[in-house]
């Protein structure tokens, strides 16, 4: 990337957050107090975008599935689950410090000069010191007396919260291999260098899947499970040329896994991993096996080979990031035009995960008549779709800018002919701008073939 698109990419990120904090979206935590670095809130519309994921995400992979068994388990877990992982010892990443300004960096992330072929700081060009491993987890101690037995960790993924249940799922439901736990949740990594937005943060969310398989055969399900994330990410409306692929060699995946691919995306600032599918063998659950002292063996009924009986379930892990996807969709979504022979940025996003799908207006806020028409057609609607907004701040124009800077696919205006005619109202298409007249009787109809 040169310099020129380097700069183009940087206003793109710039506008994007600063749509985000004007329209409600996403705001700096605790911004009041100077904020929280790594940390984002999300406002009213951001977090309708973020739960529109998230269903939509439960549904595709839990509800409308036979094999997956949902889990919500707790953020604080006993320390003894992370040392068995290994988390305790080595969820770490390489820190080094400027010994001048103080400024601390992971290694990797500052590149190595061309000059003498060292790490110089990227703040006053000092040469860096050497690399130390900085542990990721938030440690927090847990009751009113703190010793080595209180300490717990914030979870630094979802995933474990699934497989200290495999066994309670087991007992509950008794289910046949294959099947999969799935989990939505927040998770904490103590990041050196938060950066780019939600990309990289503090406390995130993340969806995610344990697949419990067989070890013969686990190649297909990894296969079902990779088309499966990428006709995922064309359902939420990411740009199929967005998205690449990205096979992790053996030397760059963790030491357990027999095969990684990472999903990468083009988001503004570079083509980085979104979504990750691992087949992590049956590491965790023969470490929380081994660690615990609970059997976690499956008995295979279905073989007759004594040898095949008793076996430690493999798992193939896809792994989403939610606020990953929020910013993919984000970033796809910015566009700006020209419309009516003013420049116009807005969100387009896929109507299946707009925030709002349709506002109302009437078109004069001091009319009663129109007033009250409108508000009976936003009843109507808010029944139908929910997500429906009632908007009379400004012109009609001005409404529609702010609908379009929030993606809000279609608005639907109330004026006298609606009273004095043919009650019909006007619809607007945010993408094109055009108008059609609409029977109210036929709007709901109309509206819900147009979202889908
Ligand atoms: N259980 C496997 C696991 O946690 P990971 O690659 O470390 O794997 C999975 O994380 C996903 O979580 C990533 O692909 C990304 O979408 C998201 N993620 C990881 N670290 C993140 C961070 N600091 N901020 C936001 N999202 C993050």
């Amino acid at each position: 990337m040169n310099q020129k698109e380097k700069q183009k990419d940087g206003e793109l990120m710039e506008k994007i957050v600063s749509l985000c904090k004007r329209r409600g979206i996403i705001y700096q935590g605790s911004e009041i107090y100077g904020g929280l670095a790594g940390t984002w809130d999300y406002g009213p519309l951001g977090l309708a975008l973020k739960n529109n994921i998230k269903n939509l995400w439960w549904k595709k992979f839990v509800t409308d599935r036979e094999d997956m068994y949902g889990v919500d388990a707790a953020i604080l877990m006993n320390q003894n689950v992370w040392k068995a992982t290994g988390h305790v010892g080595g969820f770490s990443d390489p820190l080094v410090e400027c010994p001048k300004c103080k400024n601390r960096f992971r290694e990797d992330h500052v590149e190595v000069s061309s000059k003498d072929g060292l790490r110089h700081c990227p703040k006053d060009d000092q040469i860096l010191g050497l690399a130390r491993q900085f542990n990721m987890m938030f440690k927090t101690s847990v009751g009113a007396i703190e010793s080595d037995d209180s300490v717990s960790y914030l979870r630094p993924e979802t995933a474990q919260g699934m497989f200290v249940n495999y066994k309670n799922i087991i007992d509950s439901f008794h289910p046949k291999l294959p099947f999969g736990m799935a989990q939505i949740g927040k998770a904490f990594r103590n990041e050196i260098a938060p950066r780019d937005f939600i990309f990289r943060s503090r406390e995130f969310e993340q969806m995610e899947i344990e697949y419990l398989v067989k070890p013969v055969g686990w190649e297909d399900t990894f296969e079902h499970f990779r088309k499966e994330m990428l006709d995922w990410t064309k359902e939420i409306g990411l740009k199929e040329e967005h998205v690449h692929e990205v096979e992790i060699s053996e030397a760059d995946r963790a030491f357990y896994s027999k095969r990684t691919i990472d999903f990468e995306f083009d988001f503004p600032f570079g083509q980085s991993e979104l979504y990750g599918l691992a087949y992590r063998t049956d590491y965790d659950l023969s470490r929380h096996s081994q660690s615990s002292g609970t059997d976690l063996i499956y008995l295979d009924e279905e073989t007759t080979n004594p040898e095949e009986r008793k076996l430690i379930p493999h798992c193939i892990e896809p792994s989403f990031g939610v606020d990953r996807t929020v910013l993919a969709v984000l970033s796809d979504a910015y566009t700006e035009d020209r419309m009516n022979d003013e420049v116009r940025a807005y969100l387009k996003f896929a109507p299946i995960v707009a925030p709002v799908k349709v506002a109302v207006f009437p078109l004069l806020k001091n009319k009663p008549v129109l007033v009250e028409k409108a508000r009976e057609v936003f009843v109507h609607l808010k029944k139908e779709f929910g997500a429906v907004m009632f908007d009379d701040n400004g012109n009609v124009g001005k409404r529609y800018r702010r609908q379009d800077e929030i993606g809000t696919p279609f608005c639907v205006t109330v004026d006298f002919d609606t009273i004095e005619k043919d009650d019909t109202v006007t619809v607007r298409d945010r993408d094109t701008g055009t108008q059609e007249r609409v029977a109210v009787k036929e709007l709901a109809g109309y509206l819900k073939t147009k979202l889908n």
